[in-house]
């Protein structure tokens, strides 16, 4: 089936945990599934070392952010559903490639979400992109839609739903239900965060099994306030320069 999620977790044997001792979680965490981790190389883990580092300049916090976030989402590209397809080259031989099948729909989930827009733009030229601005409602205290705005044919489309950190995942289940209801399959959304948590990822694979996960690094946890550790900090604010 198209864009099934029979993908491998980072090229590893199903299953294989990523990266563990470097972002101290136990020997025996098991991502889910549905979750694809970005290859790691000395380029990715020296960026994520910049972004990390507190002293960092909200210049190079940008710079750095829209560099990770251009591989991030090339590597979630590369599970996108396509055919075969043979092409002419101008020495009269057949070269056999392949297309894509799916239009695509970036939707960054106001505001931190916004920060992928240059990646997104600078790989996808003719990108559409739709919003979703969901907030905490202060009196019941979960996660509320207060705005979106998506492309009449989204559910034709598959949607590249974009966040920077995966905490909780509390606004991102409320963001995929905005998908879903607005016609789009669950196997046809792919979540994309730089820096997700273990909390995040199971509350994701528990509610929606079927959605893609593509993660930079996979952190150690939660603390008691929902900022993932070691993390970064508000990636938004960090972003912005609203620090
Ligand atoms: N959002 C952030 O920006 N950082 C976290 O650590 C968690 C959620």
């Amino acid at each position: 089936a198209e864009n099934s999620n029979k993908r491998p977790a980072n090229g590893l044997p199903e299953g294989q945990p990523v990266a563990k001792k470097l972002r101290g979680l136990p020997e025996t965490y098991v991502l889910p599934p549905n979750v694809i981790v970005m290859r790691e190389t000395m380029q990715t883990r020296g960026m994520f070392t910049i972004i990390r580092d507190e002293k960092t300049t909200h210049q190079d916090f940008v710079f750095y952010f829209d560099r990770l976030s251009r591989l991030l989402i090339e590597e979630a590209l590369s599970y996108l559903p396509a055919e075969e397809v043979d092409v002419m080259t101008p020495t009269g031989e057949a070269y056999p490639g392949i297309r894509w099948t799916r239009n695509l729909c970036g939707v960054p989930i106001i505001r931190a979400g916004e920060a992928f827009e240059i990646a997104l733009r600078g790989i996808l030229r003719d990108c559409v992109i739709g919003k979703i601005l969901i907030q905490r409602d202060e009196e019941t205290t979960l996660p509320k839609l207060f705005y979106s705005k998506l492309p009449k044919d989204i559910s034709e489309r598959t949607v590249l739903l974009l966040d920077p950190m995966l905490a909780t995942g509390g606004s991102a289940k409320a963001a995929i239900q905005v998908l879903i209801d607005s016609g789009v399959a669950e196997d046809s959304i792919m979540f994309i965060n730089l820096v997700s948590c273990p909390e995040g990822l199971q509350a994701i694979y528990e509610a929606y099994p079927k959605v893609c996960v593509v993660t930079g690094e996979v952190d150690r946890q939660l603390n008691e306030r929902a900022y993932i550790m070691p993390g970064l900090g508000d990636a938004g604010d960090r972003y912005m320069g609203t620090e």
